[in-house]
């Protein structure tokens, strides 16, 4: 079933809280996939009802040409989740019913994690995340919101919102779904030509790299390879390649014992932009 007024929904979903029953929420911009479809099945199995949102957030693009080409194809995402066993809602608002009249962000503090990474190359990016999450979470007061770890640093914000907001919901991180060849799924990839589709696969290639070789080399030699690797790519082209502290997103110059880390990596192949992540060894 699929919403498109707030109010509508809130009241449908009144009737699940009042019997104490948990609603799972599954935010999304749509242009679904099996990574989403994973997360939605997560939710299924841990909540009564379980929302999912699909909406492609205007504040949190700082892109014109990527807002406008990012794939809207909210007929074939409900055929989707549809294939699914379970009570699912779907809430798709206009700009109005969420933001009402002004469609702008709040400035938020997270603490240095939004400077990181995709902070650093996509001005205003997180708070234009944590408006959209803030509006969605007052809104639909889930008990459980679900998270792909795809994008690591807006799980880790994510979850800084929720205390800097105070708000009663549950955030859960999901393991990444990859392609055969190894590409972590997206809606961007939908954009990819077949070639590029194919040559993608090198950024797995380089994490898992990196995390073969990260408790033999140091950290500077692992960045070396890895740029070093992009460098020979005639697909793809590297916007950054970091390894960071998984707490607080912070570039690590060295290893040092005690402390988890990621391997991150933001590439094009063309004008896509890409971006995936890797667990690395405990030291
Ligand atoms: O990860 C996304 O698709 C978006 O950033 C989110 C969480 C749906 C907010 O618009």
């Amino acid at each position: 079933m699929i919403y498109h007024q707030q109010e509508i929904l809130r009241k449908e979903l009144d009737s699940f809280s009042q019997k104490k029953q948990s609603v799972g929420f599954v935010p999304t911009m749509g242009a679904l996939h099996e990574g989403h479809l994973s997360l939605v099945e997560k939710a299924l199995s841990e909540n009564e009802v379980v929302v999912v949102s699909i909406f492609v957030n205007p504040t949190q693009f700082d892109n014109a040409s990527d807002l406008e080409k990012y794939p809207r194809t909210l007929k074939a995402d409900a055929q989707l989740l549809n294939t699914l066993k379970g009570t699912i809602f779907i809430y798709a608002p206009n700009v109005a019913d969420l933001y009402g009249e002004t469609v702008i962000s709040k400035k938020y503090n997270f603490g240095g994690l939004e400077h990181a990474m995709e902070g650093k190359y996509r001005t205003g990016h997180f708070d234009g995340v944590g408006t959209v999450l803030n509006l969605l979470f007052r809104a639909l007061q889930p008990t459980r919101a679900y998270f792909g770890e795809k994008d690591f640093q807006q799980l880790q914000i994510v979850r800084r919102l929720v205390a800097i907001e105070q708000l009663p919901v549950t955030v859960v991180g999901c393991p990444i779904l990859r392609e055969s060849h190894g590409l972590a799924m997206s809606s961007r990839n939908q954009r990819l030509t077949a070639t590029q589709f194919k040559e993608a696969d090198l950024i797995y290639k380089t994490l898992k790299k990196v995390r073969e070789h990260f408790l033999e080399e140091s950290i500077p030699t692992l960045q070396a390879m890895a740029e070093g690797i992009f460098a020979e790519s005639a697909h793809l082209e590297l916007e950054y390649f970091e390894i960071a502290n998984i707490e607080n997103l912070k570039t690590a110059r060295r290893k040092r014992k005690g402390n988890s880390y990621r391997a991150f990596v933001a590439a094009y192949a063309g004008e896509i932009r890409l971006i995936d992540n890797m667990e690395l060894p405990k030291i």
